[in-house]
C-alpha cells in the first residue's frame, strides 16, 4: 500500500509525498460504552487500516483526495474548508478535524497541502475506520513540520477532532487502540486516568469479523442519546462518572431515574467487571471463560443497553453454536455493523461460511467475512 499511495498520489498532484503515515483499525474486544463513562476497555489494533500522504504547498491552498468512496477508482480533489461537510466529502472532516484541533493542542498546521488518505479498512463496519483515519492524518500533519508527539496525546487529537468537529461524544477507545495497537497483543486502556497498557493475547486466539453491512439511519444520534442516558444515571446517583459508581449506588436509585436509564447504567457497570474479569482470564490463559464473558457482553448489549440489531443477535447465536468458537459480540458502537467471534483453530473459512450463510436465509444479505490479524498501531512509514 505503500507504493500505490506514493504513486497514486504523484498521479494526482504531479509530485511525490513528503511523508507517508498509516494507522490501523481496531476490534473492540471487550468494553462496550465503558470508555466514556471512565471504565476499561480491551481492544486490538488490526492489520488494516488507512495511509496518509502530504506534501506542503507554498500558495496555501488545500487539497484533498481519498478512496472513500469504494469501488471507485476515480480520485476527486476537494478543497479543505473549515466548515463540517456532508455527503460525498464528509469524509474530509476527520483530516480537517484534525487540522482544527492540533493547534489546541500546541503543534502548528501546514498553512497548505495536497493530501491524500488511501484505506483497506471498510467503512461502518464498526473497525474504526474513521479514527485510522484522524491518526494517519494527525500523523502526517505533525510529522511533516518535524513535531514528536507522545501516542496518548496523538490519540487525544483524534478524539478531540471527533467531539468537536465530526459531533460524536466518542471516548478514547478507537483512537487509542490505533495509536497504542501492538501484534499479538490487546491494548488495555484506563479510560478515566488516560492509561494504555499491552496484554499478551493467547497464541491459540483468532479474531473473526461478521460484518452486516447494516447501520441504522440514526446512528450517530442513537450513540449520542446513549452517552447521555450514562451521565444522566451518573448525575442520579451522584457521581462525576459511570464508573465512581457501585453497584449498590445504582440500586438505591430505582425509582429515581426512568426503567431505560437503569439498564443502561448497570450495563456499564457489570461490563467494566467482566473487562478486569477478562483481564485475569487472559493471564491465567483461560481462554474458554474469555469466550463466555464476550458472549456475556453480547447479550448485555442485546438486552440492557439496546445497541443490538436482530442481524447482530442472529450472528451471535449461530456463532455460539459452532464448536471452536469461545464467544461471540457484537463489536464498536452497536445498532448495526459487526460481530466479532473468538475462536480457536478448530475454526476456519468453511466454518465461517456456514453461519454466513445459514444468517443470510434470515436476514435477507449475507454477511462478510473478515479473518483478521492483530498489527502495529500508528506510525509515519
Ligand atoms: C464507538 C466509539 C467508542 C466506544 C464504542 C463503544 O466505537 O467511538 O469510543 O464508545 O463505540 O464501546
Amino acid at each position: 500500500m505503500t507504493d500505490t499511495i506514493r504513486k497514486t498520489f504523484a498521479a494526482l498532484y504531479g509530485r511525490a509525498p513528503e511523508v507517508v503515515a498509516y494507522a490501523p483499525g481496531r476490534i473492540e474486544f471487550i468494553g462496550n460504552h465503558t470508555d466514556y463513562n471512565g471504565g476499561p476497555v480491551l481492544g486490538a489494533a488490526i492489520n488494516r487500516g488507512t495511509w496518509v500522504a502530504l506534501a506542503r504547498r507554498e500558495d496555501g491552498q488545500r487539497q484533498l483526495a481519498s478512496d472513500w468512496q469504494a469501488g471507485s477508482a476515480r480520485f476527486e480533489i476537494f478543497p479543505g474548508l473549515l466548515e463540517r461537510q456532508g455527503g460525498r466529502s464528509a469524509w474530509t472532516n476527520y483530516p480537517m478535524g484534525v487540522i482544527k484541533v492540533l493547534p489546541s493542542f500546541g503543534f502548528c498546521i501546514p498553512d497548505g497541502f495536497d493530501f491524500l488518505a488511501i484505506s483497506n479498512l471498510p467503512s461502518g463496519a464498526g473497525l474504526s475506520s474513521s479514527a485510522a483515519l484522524e491518526l494517519a492524518s494527525a500523523s502526517a500533519f505533525l510529522a511533516v513540520n518535524v513535531q514528536q508527539c507522545p501516542l496518548d496525546v496523538l490519540a487525544m487529537i483524534g478524539r478531540k477532532a471527533e467531539n468537536d468537529y465530526v459531533g460524536v461524544p466518542c471516548g478514547i477507545l478507537d483512537q487509542g487502540v490505533s495509536a497504542f495497537g501492538q501484534a499479538d497483543h490487546l491494548v488495555y486502556i484506563d479510560c478515566r486516568k488516560m492509561n494504555f497498557s499491552s496484554v499478551r493475547l493467547p497464541s491459540e486466539a483468532s479474531f473473526w469479523v461478521f460484518n452486516t453491512n447494516t447501520k441504522h439511519a440514526l446512528v450517530d444520534g442513537l450513540y449520542a442519546e446513549r452517552h447521555r442516558e450514562c451521565m444522566q444515571a451518573a448525575t442520579e446517583i451522584g457521581v462525576g462518572l459511570l464508573a465512581d459508581a457501585t453497584v449498590a449506588q445504582l440500586a438505591t436509585a430505582i425509582g429515581r431515574m426512568p426503567a431505560p436509564t437503569m439498564k443502561r447504567a448497570r450495563h456499564v457497570l457489570e461490563e467494566i467487571a467482566r473487562v478486569e474479569e477478562v483481564v485475569a482470564l487472559l493471564a491465567a490463559g483461560r481462554i474458554d471463560q474469555v469466550g463466555r464473558l464476550l458472549t456475556a457482553s453480547h447479550r448485555s448489549s442485546q438486552y440492557l443497553f439496546e445497541n443490538s440489531t436482530r442481524e447482530l443477535d442472529l450472528l451471535v447465536d449461530n456463532l455460539v453454536e459452532v464448536p471452536g468458537v469461545y464467544g461471540a459480540r457484537l463489536t464498536g458502537g452497536g445498532f448495526g455493523g459487526a460481530v466479532l467471534a473468538l475462536t480457536g483453530p478448530s475454526f476456519g473459512e468453511r466454518e465461517a461460511v456456514a453461519v454466513a450463510k445459514c444468517c443470510a436465509r434470515h436476514c435477507g444479505g449475507e454477511p462478510d467475512i473478515m479473518h483478521l490479524h492483530t498489527g502495529t498501531g500508528a506510525r509515519v512509514i
